[in-house]
C-alpha cells in the first residue's frame, strides 16, 4: 500500500531559508524569521524590529516548535538589549508568549541572565547587549549540535529496536529544520535513517487544525528527497491495523520530571495506538525540553487556542494576515459553534518506549531515569 504511493522525482534541497537569523542592517538589529504560516506556498521572511513583533509572530505560529521557540526567545532578549529596551520587561513578554514549550522560557532566562551578569560586572549598554547576543548565538549553536547528536542516538535506537531495517516511521506535527538551529528532533532521526538508506517511508500526520504536518513536514520531507505519505490524523488507526507502522517518532514541548510528555495534540492517541499494536513510541527532544520543576503531566500548562482554528478551514496566507492568535477562513460549522482546541496533549511515561536526547536515550521512562539523564554529560 505504502510503496504504491512512493514519490517520484525525489530531490534533495534543504529549506531555502534559515528558520531564524539575526541581522544587523543599517537601521538597527533585527530578528528575521522564515514565516511558517506562509509555507509551503511561499518562502517569505518576516523581519522583527522589536519584541512585540516577535511576540506576535510566536503567537500566530510564524515561528514555532519547542527548540526554535527557545532560540527565538533568546534572540528576542538580545534584540531588546541591543535596541535599548527594558530587558526584564521584554523577557516577561517573550516568556509569556506561549505557555507550554518550556524551551521558550529557558532561552529567555539564559540570555537575560547573561545580560544581567554583564551589567553587574560594569558593562555599559553596548557591552551588556553584546554579552546577550553572544549567549543567544551560543544557544543557537548548541541547538544545532544537539540536533546532530539526537539524530545519531535516535538512529542507533531505531536500528536496535528494528533490526530488519527499512523503517516505516509515523510522525506528527513538524520537528525538522523549521524548529531548530540544526535539522530538528524526531525529523532529524528520520532524515538520518533516510540518508543511510534505512527509511522505507515517512508517514506524516496532517496535524489538525493548523496542519504543521501537511504544510511543513511534507515540505521538509520533499526537499530532502524522502519517501513520504501524508495522512489525516484520524487515518492513523487503520494504518497501524494494516501493519504499516514500525515506529512512531515525535518531538516534545515539555517533558515533566516523571517523564510525561506534552507534545502537539494528537500525540497521546498515537501512543495508545502504538502500545496496542506493539510498536515503539519514541520521543526525541533536547535536554532543554525537560523541566525538572514540572513534577508530572497534570502540572503542564496546556495552551488553548482560538476556536476558529477548528470551526473554520484555514489556509496559510489567511492565517498570516490574521490578528495575533486569530485566524480567518471558510466556516465549516454553524456560527456560534464552540470548539475544544488544546494545542497539546500529554502522554504518560508508561506509554513512551524511549526518550532520546543529545545526551543519549532513556528506556524505560521513569522519574529516576529522567533525573539521571539530566545529570549526564553529553555523549557524542
Ligand atoms: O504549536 P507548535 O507548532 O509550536 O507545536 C510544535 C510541536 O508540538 C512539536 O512537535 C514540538 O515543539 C517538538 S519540535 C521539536
Amino acid at each position: 500500500m505504502a510503496d504504491q504511493q512512493a514519490q517520484t522525482a525525489l530531490e534533495t534541497r534543504p529549506p531555502a531559508l534559515p528558520a531564524l537569523r539575526w541581522d544587523e542592517p543599517p537601521e538597527g538589529p533585527v530578528v528575521v524569521l522564515l514565516d511558517q504560516t506562509r509555507l509551503p506556498a511561499e518562502e517569505v521572511e518576516l523581519v522583527c524590529t522589536d519584541v512585540p513583533a516577535l511576540v506576535e509572530a510566536i503567537q500566530r505560529l510564524a515561528v514555532r516548535g519547542a527548540p526554535l521557540l527557545g532560540v527565538a526567545g533568546a534572540y528576542g532578549v538580545a534584540l531588546a538589549a541591543a535596541r535599548g529596551y527594558d530587558v526584564p520587561e521584554a523577557s516577561a513578554l517573550l516568556a509569556g508568549a506561549r505557555p507550554t514549550a518550556v524551551n521558550l522560557g529557558y532561552g529567555v532566562r539564559r540570555v537575560a541572565a547573561a545580560h544581567r551578569a554583564a551589567a553587574e560586572k560594569g558593562a555599559d549598554q553596548g557591552g551588556a547587549a553584546a554579552s546577550a547576543l553572544a549567549e543567544a548565538r551560543a544557544l543557537h549553536r548548541e541547538d544545532a549540535e544537539a540536533s546532530a547528536a539526537m539524530a545519531g542516538h535516535g538512529l542507533a535506537l531505531l536500528d536496535e529496536l528494528l533490526p530488519g531495517g527499512g523503517h516505516r516511521v509515523l510522525t506528527h506535527c513538524n520537528t525538522g529544520a523549521l524548529v531548530s538551529g540544526g535539522e530538528g528532533t524526531a525529523f532529524a532521526v528520520a532524515l538520518a535513517a533516510h540518508r543511510k538508506g534505512r527509511l522505507r517511508r515517512l508517514w506524516v500526520d496532517e496535524t489538525r487544525p493548523l496542519l504543521q504536518g501537511a504544510r511543513l513536514t511534507t515540505y521538509e520531507a520533499a526537499r530532502n528527497g524522502m519517501a513520504y505519505t501524508l495522512l489525516t490524523d484520524n487515518a492513523a488507526g487503520s494504518l497501524f491495523a494494516a501493519g504499516e507502522v514500525d515506529a512512531v517518532l515525535i518531538g516534545a514541548d515539555r517533558i515533566a520530571a516523571d517523564g510525561s510528555v506534552a507534545n502537539k495534540v494528537g500525540s497521546y492517541p498515537l501512543a495508545v495506538l502504538a502500545r496496542y499494536h506493539h510498536v515503539p513510541f519514541i520521543v526525541v527532544a533536547p535536554v532543554s525540553t525537560i523541566d525538572p520543576d514540572t513534577p508530572d503531566g497534570a502540572s503542564i500548562e496546556i495552551e488553548q487556542r482560538p476556536g476558529q482554528e477548528v470551526t473554520e478551514l484555514t489556509a496559510p496566507p489567511q492565517i498570516a494576515t490574521g490578528a495575533p492568535g486569530a485566524v480567518s477562513g471558510l466556516p465549516v460549522a454553524p456560527l456560534g459553534t464552540q470548539a475544544y482546541n488544546p494545542a497539546f496533549d500529554v502522554t504518560p511515561p508508561e506509554l513512551v518506549t524511549a526518550i532520546v536526547t543529545e545526551r543519549g536515550a532513556v528506556s524505560p521512562v521513569t522519574g529516576p531515569a529522567i533525573a539521571e539523564l539530566c545529570a549526564r554529560s553529553r555523549q557524542v
